[in-house]
């Protein structure tokens, strides 16, 4: 139960590892198909108001319980609690999170390899100067083929434990550092082919222009799940990186930073995504097939399609690669002991994913009409409750021990920054995130008990 010695070589580098979580599917993938299935608008407004009144907070709760516990999720919140004469049983928060990360990482690495496969796809030119329904077909064919999907899933859980059994995210983080830059320039270019597509104006519209009256309690779920799910919050994901954190360093501010690219990433990707899916007639709500069917179609039309494309899947690869590892991170660090090494424990856990990976890998050829909950399959019951339940839950929880069970100048010192902002952090934590969190998560009781 001993203190970490690490520390983050700087500032930038605290906020590139958080930005490395941060960004990633959630914005490319989720974001746009979430979107498409709320409403549009309505959903981006919520989604982004959500992260600032929720996600902003609790991520400073997140970080500076493991700044200030500096030790991997469950010993810190064992040691703070029991320094304030507490109950040591705060530790199954981490566990929880623990479990929450399994689950999502399975379908994170299945997705991810989505992309490996059309990372492959695009630079051998197969998308080409397609039509946009052969486009759309090749991209159903592969989902069926059970082989190629699980393929793709196995070679994407292998690059992850390899980095997490050797302890060398941080070298990624800094080759990540390098080549975000790269994918914003990539995502820019598209946004400026969006521009000149006839369905541009709709694609505006359609993001910015809220209609309120598709606001229903599972759309604010789903937008508050997805904010917890975008900035990497409520599974003590970020709390294992906050142990690492210098000493002299303002929590709020490198908070505030990757929140902020976090949402321009997701807005990028949007406008880029569409903008196709109006100029071609798609339907918004087309679902996790979205951004796969949208963009080659958007490539296929642009000079150098193939090149673009592949560039694009790389630096989305890359930008998995530094998330799935901070998913990782929680369970190796809470599996691995004194009898067993960090290699051993990242091959337990990552052998553990990869089996419950499988199970969403089918769920789009043999297991489709696997129905766990209603009409949902496996890969759907598994892309919701966790993110939509289970991180705004520890997040919350996270934040309730983080006012009301850490003492305040502890939990002050952590934050690191001035006095106001802290009261001002403190009061807003304590009278709204908390109860809008609970209030969001029963709405959905409610209505059904009531009707
Ligand atoms: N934030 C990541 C994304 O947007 O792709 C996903 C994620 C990472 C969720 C880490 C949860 C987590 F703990
Ligand atoms: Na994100």
């Amino acid at each position: 139960m001993s203190e970490v010695a690490e520390r983050w070589g700087s500032r930038r580098a605290f906020i590139m590892a958080m930005t490395g979580a941060a960004v990633g599917l959630g914005n490319i993938w989720r974001f746009p198909y979430m979107t498409g299935e709320n409403g549009g608008a309505a959903f981006l407004m919520l989604y982004v108001m959500f992260v600032l009144i929720l996600g902003l907070p609790v991520m400073m709760a997140e970080i500076a319980v493991g700044r200030a516990g500096r030790r991997t999720p469950m010993q810190a919140l064992s040691h703070l609690a029991v320094n304030n004469q507490r109950s040591p049983h705060w530790r199954w928060i981490g566990l929880m999170g623990a479990v929450t990360v399994f689950f999502i990482l399975s379908f994170y690495s299945v997705v991810s390899g989505w992309s490996l496969e059309y990372l492959f796809d695009s630079v051998t030119g197969r998308f080409a100067g397609q039509s946009g329904a052969v486009i759309g077909q090749s991209f159903e064919g592969f989902l069926a083929d059970p082989f190629r999907v699980i393929f793709n899933h196995t070679v994407f859980m292998l690059m992850t434990m390899t980095v997490v059994a050797a302890g060398i995210g941080g070298g990624l983080e800094k080759l990540n550092n390098v080549l975000m830059p790269l994918l914003y320039i990539v995502l820019f270019v598209l946004v400026g082919y969006g521009a000149t597509a006839s369905g541009f104006q709709d694609a505006l519209a359609w993001l910015f222009t809220p209609n309120l009256s598709v606001i229903t309690t599972s759309v604010v779920l789903n937008a508050m799940g997805h904010a917890f799910f975008t900035l990497a919050i409520g599974a003590c994901a970020l709390m294992a990186y906050g142990a690492y954190m210098p000493e002299h360093q303002s929590l709020p501010k490198a908070v505030l930073t990757v929140a902020v690219l976090d949402i321009l990433v997701a807005l990028l990707s949007g406008i880029a995504i569409f903008s196709v899916v109006f100029s071609q007639g798609m339907d918004p709500a087309s679902g996790p097939g979205l951004m796969f069917v949208t963009l080659p179609i958007a490539f296929a039309d642009l000079p150098g399609g193939s090149l673009w494309l592949g560039a694009f899947f790389l630096l989305l690869a890359m930008a998995t690669w530094t998330s799935s590892i901070n998913l990782a991170e929680p369970m190796v660090a809470m599996v691995k002991s004194d009898r067993m090494s960090r290699s051993q424990a990242a091959m337990l856990v990552g052998g553990g994913v990869w089996l419950v990976g499988l199970p969403s890998a089918l769920s789009f050829s043999t297991l489709k009409s696997w129905y766990l909950w209603g009409d949902g399959n496996f890969f759907d019951v598994v892309t919701t409750v966790p993110t939509d339940i289970f991180l705004p839950l520890g997040g919350a929880l996270i934040a309730v021990f983080a006012v009301w069970v850490m003492d305040r100048d502890e939990v002050f010192k952590a934050l690191g920054g001035s006095n106001a902002l802290c009261q001002t952090w403190l009061w807003l934590t304590r009278w709204v995130s908390i109860p809008l969190v609970v209030v969001v998560l029963m709405a959905p009781l409610i209505k059904s008990w009531l009707t």
